[in-house]
């Protein structure tokens, strides 16, 4: 029987800075009202005609580097996005191309801000099956492109990035539990009217503004902190590993009034909270993804050390992977 660990992480941020006061020039919005109500202070813009594989591929190009993984070695490839370059080909065939990962199968899975653990659970089971040996996660958002920039209620909230994990097989075990939920009677609480099948874009979806975001953040926000903090104690208890031996908790960076409420109903310190969105804001699947990736580089991750993901998002769709660092 082989076992899945994460031998590598890595991030890719775009250079352009928007911060709250830019955003208030922009809007009816102010620094005051985003810090308190979200703790976001600025989030990172691409820019115009450039697409999530960009960014994606960096990220897998450093989580390759430090998992000393060459990319002629990558068995598959799961992108998680949103905002995919386009509608077809997979934005993992893009970064394949990118990433010169002649190798490996590749496809895109949609779970919107839960990509990154829907990812991380699709990889360590194609690698436990057998299947494969090395897999590439990537979750990379350019949330930007589809903001509605006159909307103070989402442009606020949202940035662009990526982060990607490389899994590969090992004799020790790593994944200890991980939980998925979805719940589809709350597709109308975020999501993008057209664009897709049902609606194509056209001239009166764009003056609408129909083809960005649309979000009752309100009624999210209680599902939010609902959803991440069961899907944490699920995962831990499917992994039989009590609350006190977490050392730390990766949520999805949405707003950091839900991280705080999520900690207060698991019991967490918040020294054990990883936070990060007040630098880039809300990217999607990229958020947990990066902020896993910064625990990392900041010193936060130990052999041993015991990680929880939680994370929740469009659909709903929310998940919890239990990881020991190995
Ligand atoms: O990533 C996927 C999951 N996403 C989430 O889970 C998001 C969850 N929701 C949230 O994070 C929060 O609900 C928001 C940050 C989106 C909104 O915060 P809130 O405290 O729930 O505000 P609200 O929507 O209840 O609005 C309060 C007031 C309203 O004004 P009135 O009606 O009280 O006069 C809004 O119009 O704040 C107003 N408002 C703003 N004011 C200044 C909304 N957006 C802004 C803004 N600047 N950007």
């Amino acid at each position: 029987m082989q076992f899945a660990r994460i031998a590598g992480l890595g991030k890719s941020l775009p250079d352009k800075v928007l911060d709250n006061l830019e955003l208030e020039k922009m809007v009816d919005t102010s620094d005051e009202w985003i810090t308190t109500r979200t703790g976001i202070s600025q989030r990172r813009i691409l820019g115009k005609d450039k697409g999530s594989s960009e960014l994606g591929a960096k990220a897998a190009i450093n989580a390759l580097k430090n998992a000393d993984v060459a990319p002629d070695k990558v068995d598959l490839i799961i992108v998680t996005t949103v905002t995919p370059d386009t509608i077809f080909p997979s934005t993992a065939c893009y970064i394949q191309k990118k990433i010169k990962a002649k190798n490996a199968a590749c496809f895109d899975l949609s779970a919107a801000c839960a990509g990154f653990v829907y990812g991380l659970a699709c990889a360590e089971k194609f690698i436990i099956s057998g299947m494969y040996k090395t897999i590439l996660v990537v979750s990379t958002e350019v949330m930007s492109s589809i903001v509605d920039w006159t909307d103070r209620s989402t442009c606020v909230l949202f940035g662009d990035g990526a982060g990607a994990a490389v899994l590969t097989a090992s004799k020790k075990e790593s994944f200890l539990a991980t939980y998925l939920g979805s719940n589809g009677s709350y597709t109308d609480m975020l999501y993008v009217p057209a664009g897709g099948s049902k609606y194509s874009v056209t001239k009166e979806v764009l003056d609408n503004h129909d083809n960005c975001i649309r979000m009752r953040g309100n009624e999210l926000f209680r599902l939010a902190v609902r959803a991440m903090a069961d899907a944490a104690q699920n995962a831990l208890e499917l992994a039989k590993v009590p609350i006190d031996d977490i050392k730390l908790l990766i949520p999805h960076q949405a707003n950091n009034r839900i991280i705080t409420a999520i900690a207060s109903r698991l019991k967490l310190p918040k020294e054990k909270v990883y936070v990060n969105i007040e630098k880039y804001g809300n990217m999607s699947a990229a958020s947990s993804a990066i902020a896993f990736c910064e625990a990392w580089e900041d010193g936060l991750i130990k052999k041993g050390d015991i990680i929880v993901t939680a994370v929740f998002g469009a659909g709903l769709v929310w998940g919890s992977n239990v990881i020991r660092w190995v």
